[in-house]
């Protein structure tokens, strides 16, 4: 079933909106999309494992799964403002297909939550526009993909970087930097990770927003801010390629605070990122987007990685373990 990863981005994120690097890594959970001829165009959307109403569930495991499942069609509004985003996303990419033979049924399977900074929208497109080229005959590659599933991404991000459509096609760790090939890097060991998510879903487009008013307002501190970014990103890309864990977590958590400087952390992700390392992570920051939506901590093992998962649910967060990065 062709699939779009979650992601998590290791450092980077919001100073990559302004020609930065970043270092993301694809989880192996993400959306999973399987097209085929219908009598009308439709979309039928199940989230994997929610357990309730609230979506912020999906994939953070728990109880056994009630999936909770809609269906779009192309021609009428949707009312939940979220599925009518996907409505037009997905009248966007059918349009880029030009002259199509059949009407289609799309079965959209999401693994992760939205509105969590995992990529959840840039994974759909992705998977969508995989499943679409199987239907249509095409053959592309992972930065084709990307590039294709961009239209989707527009509607729900705005002016997106880019850089989550590329980690969620290329399934692997890279240097995604806007206007350039994305760069694999392989690590040096497994990535342990965990996903923490705060119970706050944030907008990607309000805290891009909010950034670009601190840079109207203080262009050259907000510049340097970037620039210090960039360095831990490069610090960061060679930590990975070694496996010197202990520095990765120290060059996490100060992009952490420089993320708390940039205002998209709270109080709430600050207080999971201090916990983790309470536990025992080598680092700890945001993830995405901030302004709720998840963090991540890096543990130098699987034990301290279920250490630390406990003490986060302790404060009530659902949590997610990861390998950090997927092969496809
Ligand atoms: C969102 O996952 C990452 C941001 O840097 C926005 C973007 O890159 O488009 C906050």
């Amino acid at each position: 079933m062709p699939i779009g990863y979650g992601k998590v981005i290791l450092l980077g994120e919001h100073s990559v909106v302004y020609g930065r690097p970043a270092l993301g890594a694809a989880i192996g959970v993400g959306c999973r999309v399987e097209a085929s001829p219908a009598h009308r165009d439709h979309m039928a959307v199940e989230l994997a494992g929610a357990r309730s109403k609230a979506a912020i569930s999906v994939g953070f495991g728990g109880p056994p799964p009630e999936p909770l499942a809609f269906e779009l069609t192309l021609e009428r509004p949707a009312s939940h403002p979220e599925h009518e985003k996907m409505r037009l996303g997905l009248r966007a990419l059918l349009e880029s297909y030009g002259q199509r033979p059949n009407a289609l049924r799309i079965d959209l399977r999401m693994e992760v939550p939205g509105g969590a900074g995992l990529g959840c929208s840039a994974a759909c497109g992705v998977a969508i526009v995989r499943a679409l080229d199987e239907v249509y005959g095409i053959k592309r590659d992972a930065a084709a993909v990307a590039q294709a599933s961009m239209p989707w991404e527009r509607i729900f991000h705005g002016n997106p970087s880019g850089m989550d459509s590329a980690i969620a096609a290329s399934g692997a760790v890279a240097i995604f930097r806007k206007g350039r090939p994305l760069q694999l890097i392989s690590a040096g060991g497994p990535l342990e990770l965990v996903i923490g998510h705060s119970g706050v879903v944030s907008s990607t487009i309000t805290t891009v927003t909010a950034v670009a008013d601190l840079h109207a307002k203080y262009p050259s501190q907000t510049e340097a801010l970037f620039d210090e970014i960039a360095g831990l990103v490069d610090s960061a890309a060679a930590a990975v390629r070694s496996g010197e864990l202990g520095a990765l977590g120290r060059l996490m958590s100060r992009n952490h605070q420089l993320l708390s400087s940039l205002k998209v952390s709270t109080p709430g992700l600050d207080e999971m990122c201090a916990a983790a390392i309470t536990a025992g992570a080598l680092g700890a920051k945001l993830t995405g987007k901030g302004g709720g939506g998840c963090m991540i901590a890096l543990a130098p093992d699987h034990p301290t990685a279920e250490r630390i998962a406990a003490q986060l649910q302790q404060l009530n967060r659902e949590t997610m373990i990861v390998g950090g990065a997927s092969t496809p």
